[in-house]
Parts: C-alpha cells; sequence; structure tokens
C-alpha cells in the first residue's frame, strides 16, 4: 500500500554563533564564529525523513508557511532540492521564521525562535479536507509546536481522518495547549527528559520525575489506543526509551558513542523524522529507534541542521561497520 509521511510545522533560517560559554545576564564576551544554516523543527523533520528514505515508495510533503523574503526562497528550495513535496508550501508576506541560536564547545544549544511566517499558519478546515483528502493510503502526520495551530490541526485529524498516525513533539512546550483531551488523539509522542516530566506533572498527579521508565509507561496510557500508540523519551548522550502497544514495558537504545559533538541542532528533529519513517517503512520500533539513533549522531559532528542531516546510505553504512 502506498505511504504518504506528511510534515506540518515551521521552516527557519538559523543564525548560530558557536562559542566557549553562553554570557550571563548584563555580560558581553567574544564568540568564536557565526555560520547562518538552513534550519525549523519541521524543516528540519521534512528534510530528514526525504534524506534517509530507503526508496522511493514513501511519499514525503510539507506544509508550511515561508516569508516573501530571501530566506523563504533558499528554505522552499531546499525541500525541493530533496524532492519534498512543496505544492502546500506558502509565501505569505513578511518575513520568514528565524532562530538565534547559540552553541557551546559542548555541542549544546540555546534556541530563540522568532516564528515570523510560521505565526500565520492557521490552516481552515476547507484547506484540511484539501491536503488530507480521504483515503485508504497508510499515512502518518509529524508536527510540533512551533506555529500557533497545532491543536487544531491535531482535533480535525483525528476527528476526519481517524487511521492516520498522528505523530507529536509538543516542542516548544506549551501547557495551555496540552491537555488530557489534545494527548488522547495523539498516536506518536517523542519528548526529550525535560519535556516528559513538563508533560506528565502537567496531567498526572503521581508522578516520579527520576523514574523514565514509569514515566513512558504512565504516557502511554494518556495517547490514543487506537493506531500505534507509542511512546518515545528521548535521553540525549544515555540512548531513549520507547514503549508500544504491543510492549508491556519500555526498552531502551544506547545513544551512538561519537568521538566529539560539535552541534546537536537539529538532531532530535532527524531522529523524529528517521523513525517516523521507519514505522512507516513497516520496521519494528525497537529497530527504527536504532536506526534513528544512528542518524542522529552523525547529525551532532557537524555544524548546522539541515545541512548535517544524512542520507539513507550513510547511516546504514554506519549501523552494518558497528554491528
Ligand atoms: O530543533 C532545532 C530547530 O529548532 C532549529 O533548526 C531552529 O530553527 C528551531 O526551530
Amino acid at each position: 500500500m502506498s505511504c504518504t509521511i506528511t510534515i506540518v510545522g515551521s521552516l527557519n533560517y538559523d543564525l548560530v554563533t558557536f562559542t566557549q560559554r553562553v554570557p550571563d545576564g548584563g555580560e558581553t564576551i567574544l564568540a568564536d564564529t557565526f555560520e547562518s544554516h538552513l534550519g525549523g523543527k519541521g524543516l528540519n523533520e521534512a528534510i530528514a525523513t526525504a534524506r534517509l528514505l530507503p526508496s522511493k515508495d514513501i511519499k514525503v510533503r510539507m506544509i508550511g508557511n515561508v516569508g516573501d523574503d530571501n530566506f523563504g526562497t533558499e528554505l522552499k528550495q531546499s525541500l525541493m532540492d530533496c524532492e519534498v513535496d512543496t505544492t502546500f508550501i506558502k509565501t505569505v508576506s513578511g518575513p520568514s521564521g528565524v532562530a538565534v541560536i547559540l552553541v557551546e564547545s559542548s555541542g549544546e544549544n540555546r534556541i530563540l525562535v522568532t516564528p515570523g511566517a510560521n505565526g500565520k499558519l492557521r490552516p481552515s478546515p476547507e484547506e484540511l479536507e484539501m491536503y488530507f483528502p480521504a483515503s485508504k493510503s497508510n499515512q502518518y502526520v509529524i508536527l510540533q509546536n512551533e506555529f500557533p495551530d497545532t491543536g487544531n490541526v491535531i482535533s480535525w485529524l483525528k476527528t476526519y481522518r481517524p487511521k492516520i498516525n498522528i505523530c507529536y513533539n509538543p516542542s516548544p512546550f506549551l501547557p495551555e495547549l496540552l491537555t488530557t483531551e489534545m494527548l488522547s488523539k495523539i498516536d506518536l509522542l517523542i519528548v526529550n527528559e525535560g519535556e516528559a516530566v513538563d508533560v506528565a506533572t502537567h496531567l498526572l498527579s503521581d508522578v516520579d520525575t527520576k523514574d523514565f521508565g514509569k514515566l513512558a509507561t504512565q504516557l502511554k496510557t494518556l495517547i490514543n489506543p487506537e493506531n500505534i500508540q507509542t511512546i518515545i523519551i528521548t535521553m540525549g548522550s544515555k540512548g531513549s526509551l520507547f514503549v508500544d502497544k504491543s510492549m508491556d514495558s519500555p526498552k531502551f537504545v544506547l545513544s551512538l558513542k561519537v568521538d566529539r559533538v560539535v552541534d546537536t541542532t537539529g538532531a532530535g528533529d532527524t531522529f523524529f523524522g528517521g523513525v517516523v519513517l521507519q514505522l512507516a517503512h513497516g520496521s519494528k520500533l525497537e529497530d527504527a529507534i536504532a536506526f534513528a539513533t544512528a542518524a542522529s549522531g552523525i547529525v551532532v559532528q557537524s555544524k548546522g541542521a539541515v545541512e548535517s542531516i544524512p542520507f539513507h546510505a550513510k547511516v546504514q553504512s554506519l549501523i552494518e561497520s558497528t554491528n
């Protein structure tokens, strides 16, 4: 059966400063280097999904907005270069989304996003009908919180296209958006440790913030039991915990050991795209996570989000060389 992965979300121009450390309030320090890169969680996820495709039998599309500036042209072109379907990328008046990113020598980042055109992404019910015509095909939708209407898109999809697997990363974390009802519409929830604690403490009363296995099991009870019912908690350099409807308890996959972490920007988005792609391709969750772990392990070893996302062959050969 044909399969489509649709990413709904942000496209940003990333302005990245590499520095030994970030300044304190009121302090001025000299940084090392400055670079601009293409990014945005949505764009990163779309490009990761497209580059990591093992074959052309899965269609990748993106729904999003760019501004009518040079950044917008470049962002859209980057999707076309990866053969992502850009039919539903709109150019709106005003600036594209911009992220100001500080990357410390440890590779850890701090990100400040100005939504720009992403802030105008509010698909109407008529547009959603057009974007997601009724179909029997196997479909996955990837979303995050970098556009203002995530909750409405999720509600529309679950009401009118309940078979579509809704894959959601609630980042940046917006407590007002995350209700028990909203979470019950999600089929795959992917969170980092901080987000797992935020989501759990926001919605549950009995939470042990140190026991991520228990958190994953608790979160599983909050999401939709009908489709893939999958929880993934990414734990940075340690690895990731995961559980789905076929598993009684969570399992853990270790992260890839790398010589030097240069820049973690885009690693989480690559992991997310890689997992969804592998699931859409028919892999078991554990294998999908192992593949995505290798892909994101490559990303952290070079600078920039989109520019460091690998192609399928590179990830495959890394997996073969480490087995
Ligand atoms: O997840 C990394 C991304 O977050 C960056 O590319 C930046 O644009 C922000 O959206």
